[in-house]
């Protein structure tokens, strides 16, 4: 449809019509069995059901062709209903959950994930996913970490938006791509505490470096739509604020396209203490300029009348709806409002999308030890233990449209590689122990100690025949993702216990930890021979493992987000502003800034991983001493491959700005790249830092680079090199 039909349907449209384009409900008012997170089903009002511009949460050749033509039928209009879904990380066939394709450092690969994910969904019937989450995460206590990229606002950005052009493509018409949305905005990582859906308090130079930097680089590659977030920030929810929403996204960011709440999101205003009652709130929705009100009601039961009653002008209205008309049109909607309805029976997973999700695992793990080079493993008797070692439940609580069924377990693929006499399972514990799960009851499990001391016995006869024991251990999927909020950091006690226990047979220890977030690793990597983070893998999740364990990929993840000592240190990240009283690196420092139980920085800190082969970075250095504005300077290295295997290494390019008009963090990535090396083989790396990548929100509130001194480090981690320097002069 061209732009004048479009306007002259828009006018031929009444004013309840025009309203509930703006209005989304869930897919389960028309359907039973939907899927849906909050809200019951038979809410809404007849009207609404047969108007409503956008469903979410259904799925399916079928069934959606049914609600389709049904819902066309009684369309004043004929406008076709839009179908949403959470498609986060992998529909049919499910990648790794978006914190472990943040440690592949691997944007390519990621944007060919969103390609399949994309493909499998929109041969379903969706039209758009609510994807990618571009929330910077610092606090591993916030379950929805395992939903972001990590806490690197550089690395965040990257993956965010190749995750748009992946889901996008070049032609949203093209029924084999589905409308991304950037989410969830803003700043809903920074919840106080970590706790899911709090406040965040933000100064606007920390909000707009770090915060706001991901969602505005995914905006530059036109996502359809946008998401409001559910926290306040500042004291004004995300969904009625202002100076967010028109300031910042439309504004500076030049946001185009259809900015839709989260669920509830703009009734929630009345809980914030924003907003007086469902009216006001539809107001302050629409006056920030929210375009769809997802699932609160609020558009759909006041926004006619605060037309009529002239608080929300017609102009404005008209806006909105039409950027809700132009996506489906952009979509291709109104010549095919079955698009991508064709396949009677709905995608499959093919052996091209397995191969894809298997190497997305291999380059997502992350080995943290490996003492005596433990791994691979050579042929020898294992022993696989723990209560991840065979489940299906490998796919995180955000990929419910996978079918566990599909997936393969640690045990089946190590059973199809290994020689049966050489392997054995014991399940050693239940995934939680009991206090777990009174604090978490949707963890339904049905064990107590008792058959936890009858599992542990096993899982020692099993130890002891064998020579390695694998050690599958971590949080169960439910315990992260939305409302997963944590204060504790720990592995469940029963399955400490079972590792302990494992220690105690004198056997070496395989130790695989699987989660949405990070832990507290420091017990278990001194009980453990090899420690390697496998995340929540997908589908492939135990080939994409044993491939590595066997030896038959090489481990190339690097962390995505720092791994603390303790909880206490959370929110933790590399990129920490630098204080007045910085600690020594090698001694006490009392009065200094400090823990007196603990180190400051992490565990493992962000970036880091180990390889099967080792790599030498030499001869680092920058081609000039000084840079102006107009300048650029090339950042080098020599990176050999100083082992017997091949293996990929992720060279790392920090900067610092040692002095300016605000304090700089000790470091910040300011480039990556991921190169392959056969044994022996090096390769000069190099890149460019141009004044562009040195700019900051100084403390005249704008964008700008300061002159004076920076440091630079090319080196494999956030604590790693040795620096360089420059001068920056600006005239
Ligand atoms: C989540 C969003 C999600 C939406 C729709 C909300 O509860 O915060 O991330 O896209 O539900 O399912």
């Amino acid at each position: 449809m061209d732009k004048q039909a479009l306007e002259a349907l828009l006018n031929d449209m009444s004013t309840e019509e025009k309203v509930m384009q703006l209005v989304q409900i869930s897919g389960s008012e028309y359907e039973a069995d939907a899927e849906i997170t909050g809200i019951e089903r038979g809410q809404v009002k007849d009207n609404v059901k047969r108007l409503a511009g956008s469903t979410l949460g259904i799925w399916g050749s079928k069934r959606l062709r049914k609600i389709q033509e049904q819902y066309i039928s009684e369309h004043p209009h004929h406008i076709p209903l839009m179908f949403m879904l959470d498609v986060i990380h992998g529909h049919k066939t499910v990648l790794p959950c978006p914190l472990g394709q943040g440690a592949t450092f691997d944007p390519d690969a990621v944007r060919k994930g969103a390609e399949l994910q994309a493909r499998e969904a929109a041969a379903d019937g969706v039209h758009a996913t609510f994807s990618p989450m571009a929330d910077l995460c610092r606090d591993a206590r916030w379950g929805r970490i395992m939903e972001s990229t990590g806490e690197d606002k550089l690395l965040n950005s990257r993956m965010s938006k190749a995750m748009v052009e992946g889901y996008q493509g070049d032609d949203l018409k093209d029924p084999t791509h589905v409308a991304a949305c950037v989410k969830h905005f803003a700043a809903y990582g920074a919840a106080e505490g970590g706790r899911d859906y709090n406040n965040t308090e933000l100064s606007e130079h920390t909000l707009r470096e770090y915060y706001l930097r991901a969602y505005g680089e995914a905006i530059k590659k036109n996502p359809v739509m946008v998401m409001s977030s559910f926290n306040s920030i500042n004291g004004i929810p995300a969904t009625g604020n202002q100076f967010l929403m028109k300031k910042i996204l439309r504004e500076e960011f030049g946001f185009q396209g259809v900015l839709i709440s989260d669920w509830g999101a703009v009734g929630e205003m009345i809980n914030h203490g924003f907003a007086e009652d469902q009216k006001d709130a539809a107001l302050k929705g629409m006056m920030a300029g929210v375009d769809i009100d997802m699932c609160s009601g609020c558009y759909s039961a006041y926004l006619e009348e605060l037309v009529n009653e002239g608080a929300v002008s017609m102009e404005m209205l008209d806006e909105a709806v039409l950027r809700v008309l132009n996506m489906k049109n952009d979509l291709g909607l109104f010549e095919d409002p079955y698009r991508g309805l064709t396949m009677e029976s709905g995608p499959v997973i093919t052996k091209e999308s397995r191969q894809l999700a298997r190497e997305a695992v291999t380059a997502s793990l992350v080995l943290l030890e490996n003492k005596e080079n433990t791994l691979p493993l050579r042929k020898e008797k294992l022993a696989f233990v723990g209560p991840y070692a065979d489940t299906k439940r490998l796919q995180s609580s955000w990929a419910f449209s996978g079918e566990d069924e599909n997936t393969v377990t640690v045990w089946e693929a190590a059973s199809e590689v290994c020689e049966p006499e050489l392997i054995k399972l014991a399940v050693g514990c239940t995934m939680l122990d009991q206090d777990a799960m009174t604090a978490r009851e949707i963890c339904h499990v049905d064990h107590w100690q008792e058959k936890n001391d009858e599992l542990l016995a096993e899982a020692i006869h099993a130890a002891k025949w064998a020579d390695t024991v694998i050690i599958c251990l971590g949080e169960d999927i439910a315990q992260s993702g939305e409302a997963t909020s944590k204060a504790s950091l720990k592995l469940p006690m029963v399955q400490l216990r079972l590792l302990n226990e494992m220690k105690k047979t004198g056997k070496k220890i395989v130790t695989l930890i699987f989660t949405g977030r990070p832990l507290e690793l420091k017990e278990v990597r001194e009980l453990s021979d090899a420690l390697m983070v496998c995340w929540l893998p997908g589908t492939e999740g135990g080939h994409g493992v044993v491939d590595v364990l066997m030896g038959k990929a090489s481990p190339s993840g690097r962390l995505s987000v720092s791994f603390p000592y303790t909880v206490g240190q959370e929110p933790l990240h590399y990129d920490m502003y630098p204080t007045g009283r910085p600690k020594p690196e090698n001694g006490p420092g009392p009065y200094t800034s400090r823990y007196l139980d603990c180190e400051n920085g992490a565990l493992y800190p962000f970036g880091y991983g180990l390889s099967y082969t080792t790599f030498e970075y030499t001869d680092a250095k920058l081609s000039a001493q000084t840079m102006s504005a107009s300048d650029t300077i090339t950042a080098s290295v020599t990176v050999r491959n100083t082992g017997d295997r091949k293996g990929s290494a992720t060279v790392q390019l920090y900067v610092r700005d040692v002095t300016g008009s605000r304090v700089r963090p000790i470091r910040e990535l300011a480039d990556f790249k991921k190169i392959s090396l056969e044994p022996g083989a090096e390769e000069k790396v190099s890149f460019t830092i141009s004044e562009e990548m040195l700019r900051f929100w100084t403390a005249e509130e704008k964008w700008a680079s300061e002159e004076g001194k920076f440091r630079v480090w090319i080196c494999d981690n956030s604590c790693d090199g040795i620096p360089l320097e420059f001068q920056l002069k600006n005239r």
